[in-house]
């Protein structure tokens, strides 16, 4: 089955912009991708989009469609009914390049902002022992494809320029919970507690756990729940220990 769709795409860059109107041919079993690709090939040569896999593991075509972050790739065109208009806009927390292609570069400049995991002293690559679940642990946040999706939803940043010098985002915060709940990781031997860090550095405390971040993950990673939480509660457990706080005053003397 074939129908034409009313989509409404922003195009424009940095120097400002608006959305225009284009017709075009859906047929069953496309996702959004694809119309995208549809205007390229027949009304809109010049269109800029990023994307790479088209199948949801590259983490390139993020944009908003219909106001919602969202994989192209992975957005079936039988979600929307068929006179649905269908309106697809940049990433709004990111400064705009051209079209729906953003300038991501804030996210590689927070990630080279959390120090990389630490190996443990006197244990050779390739003797590391881990217990099963430490090792489930961290592979569950392992499944980023880095789609800066959860970066875009989180009102911290969304809509406040102002908090992005302050902030990592849920993205490399749980990159520091990751790095915080490994067994070997010895940043502590080194000075760091990383969960400390996370409250003082990269911004945990701006926070409020709203879980938006979560709902739009399409790796469907329990950002909030298994990363953001725990790693609040260790940076808490840690402020309020009672043997913690003693060290820390008997170090200022
Ligand atoms: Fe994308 Fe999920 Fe990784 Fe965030 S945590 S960048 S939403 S895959
Ligand atoms: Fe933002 Fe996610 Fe926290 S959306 S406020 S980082 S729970
Ligand atoms: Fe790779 Fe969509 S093109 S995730």
């Amino acid at each position: 089955m074939t129908h034409t769709a009313h989509f409404r795409v922003w195009r424009g860059d940095a120097d400002g912009g608006g959305l225009q109107d284009y017709d075009v041919e859906v047929n069953d079993g496309e996702v959004v991708l694809d119309i995208i690709h549809r205007l390229q090939a027949t009304q809109a040569a010049d269109l800029a989009v990023r994307w790479n896999c088209k199948a949801g593991k590259c983490g390139s075509c993020s944009a908003e469609v219909n106001g919602r972050p969202r994989l192209m790739c992975m957005t079936r065109m039988s979600v929307f009914q068929p006179e649905e208009t269908v309106t697809v806009t940049p990433l709004r927390a990111f400064p705009v390049i051209r079209d729906l292609v953003t300038d991501v570069s804030f996210n590689y400049a927070k990630a080279r902002q959390v120090p990389a995991f630490v190996p443990p002293k006197g244990v050779a690559a390739g003797e590391y022992r881990m217990q099963q679940v430490d090792v489930e642990r961290s592979q569950e946040f392992r499944k980023c494809i880095e789609c800066f999706l959860c970066q875009d939803t989180c009102h911290v940043v969304r809509d406040h320029e102002e908090n992005k010098p302050a902030f990592a985002g849920p993205r490399f915060l749980m990159r520091i919970a990751e790095l915080d709940m490994h067994p070997l990781d010895a940043a502590a031997d080194q000075g760091l507690t990383r969960a400390a860090s996370a409250q003082e550095d990269h911004g945990l405390g701006y926070c409020n756990i709203t879980k938006c971040c979560t709902e739009v993950c399409p790796e469907h990673i329990k950002i909030t729940d298994n990363a953001l939480i725990p790693l609040k509660e260790r940076a808490v457990d840690r402020k309020y220990d009672p043997l913690v706080w003693l060290g820390n005053k008997i170090r200022r003397r």
